[in-house]
């Protein structure tokens, strides 16, 4: 056979001949770039029935390489961001996170972006970046409840989930969501609600978003986000906000101790609505007067904190959460007061948010 006859031969053989090592059906699939920060999705123990483990000790080579399912969902392209468990996750990995992420978009290296973390601080994560990264592109958090050394590990197949919630058409818009044990949940609403078990997130308020299953991304509803994005990328740091826990009987002295540390903000997530004692509204109102502001949020992992209700928060100078956790709520606080000391505009970005 000729050359000429051979290019021709090959032409109508079709797009599976490896064109530099890809082939044109895997350069017509979505571009996901996947960041790992570590986690029990990297975690990797002794045994395969007991559960004590490390959390972030598999390289992200590894992680991708026990997943070859992916690559028929998307074209993957990965960095190691760090490799910690998610309680030693901080606000400068946070920083690093959301600008490499926005650098992504904005050079177009991807069409969407996926982040393999650990689970115990996710929602915090996925909230941060919901209300900084400003593009249209999914960007999925994703985590496990077993370390990949474990029997039955759920690491795997969330990692599958989420890169095809990632690769999705139906995914345009969604913004940042968490993908775990078949749930697909926004960022804002999501928490953790389990400490071991695998059905271990939930969003109480509003239910999941979609469902991802057997291949297939389905939505179910969408929240309204109204925030416009925080920027982010000239910070190194953020204004420090305390969150304090209610109680029966708790010492108001606690907050004596955050006004000495110069706090910016306190979020009290306080009993029921959003309550406290008089000994502790006492001590809250003097934060207020020394231009701290002061977030009431609720323990209770269901409802809204609602304003004037029991409180008379315009008196005494209180902002409510509305239906942020304290830890969610401790986000926007930070976020909020990198833009204004006014009072009256964080209460309006709590509500509308
Ligand atoms: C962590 O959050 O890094 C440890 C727990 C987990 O990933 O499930």
């Amino acid at each position: 056979m000729k050359y000429f006859q051979l290019i021709i031969l090959s032409l109508l053989i079709g797009f599976s001949t490896p064109i530099f090592g890809q082939t044109a059906s895997e350069n017509s699939l979505p571009r996901v770039h996947i960041l790992a920060t570590g986690g029990t999705i990297a975690g990797s123990g002794d045994s395969h029935t007991k559960a004590a483990y490390k959390a972030g000790e598999v390289p992200i080579e590894e992680l991708l390489n026990a997943v070859p399912e992916i690559h028929e969902k998307a074209k993957i392209t990965g960095e190691q961001i760090a490799n910690i468990g998610s309680q030693d996750i901080d606000i400068k990995t946070w920083l690093k996170l959301s600008n490499r992420i926005q650098e992504i978009f904005q050079n177009d290296e991807a069409d969407a972006v996926v982040i393999t973390h650990g689970t115990d601080t996710m929602e915090e994560t996925a909230y941060f970046l919901s209300l900084t990264v400003n593009a249209d592109n999914p960007v999925v958090l994703v985590g496990a409840m077993r370390p990949s050394t474990a029997m039955s590990q759920d690491g795997n197949r969330n990692l599958l989930d989420a890169v095809t919630v990632a690769a999705a058409k139906e995914s345009k818009n969604i913004g940042v969501v968490v993908a775990m044990n078949e749930y697909i949940f926004s960022a804002k609403d999501v928490d953790k609600t389990h400490t071991t078990n695998t059905n271990a997130f939930q969003s109480h308020n509003f239910g999941p978003m979609g469902i991802v299953f057997d291949g297939k991304v389905k939505f179910y509803h969408q929240p309204l986000q109204v925030l416009k994005p925080f920027k982010t990328t000239d910070l190194n740091s953020l204004p420090r906000v305390d969150i304090f826990y209610g109680y029966t009987d708790a010492d108001p002295k606690i907050i004596d101790f955050a006004i000495e540390n110069q706090t910016k903000g306190i979020v009290f997530a306080g009993v029921g609505n959003g309550n406290f004692s008089k000994e502790m509204e006492k001590a809250l109102t003097k934060a207020v007067k020394k231009g701290i502001k002061v977030v009431r949020s609720s323990r209770i992992n269901q409802g809204r904190v609602t304003l004037e209700n029991e409180v008379d928060d315009e008196k005494l100078g209180f902002i409510v959460a509305d239906d942020l956790n304290p830890q969610k709520a401790r986000i926007l606080l930070m976020l909020a007061l990198t833009k204004t000391q006014d009072k009256e505009e964080i209460q309006e970005m709590f509500l509308g948010q």
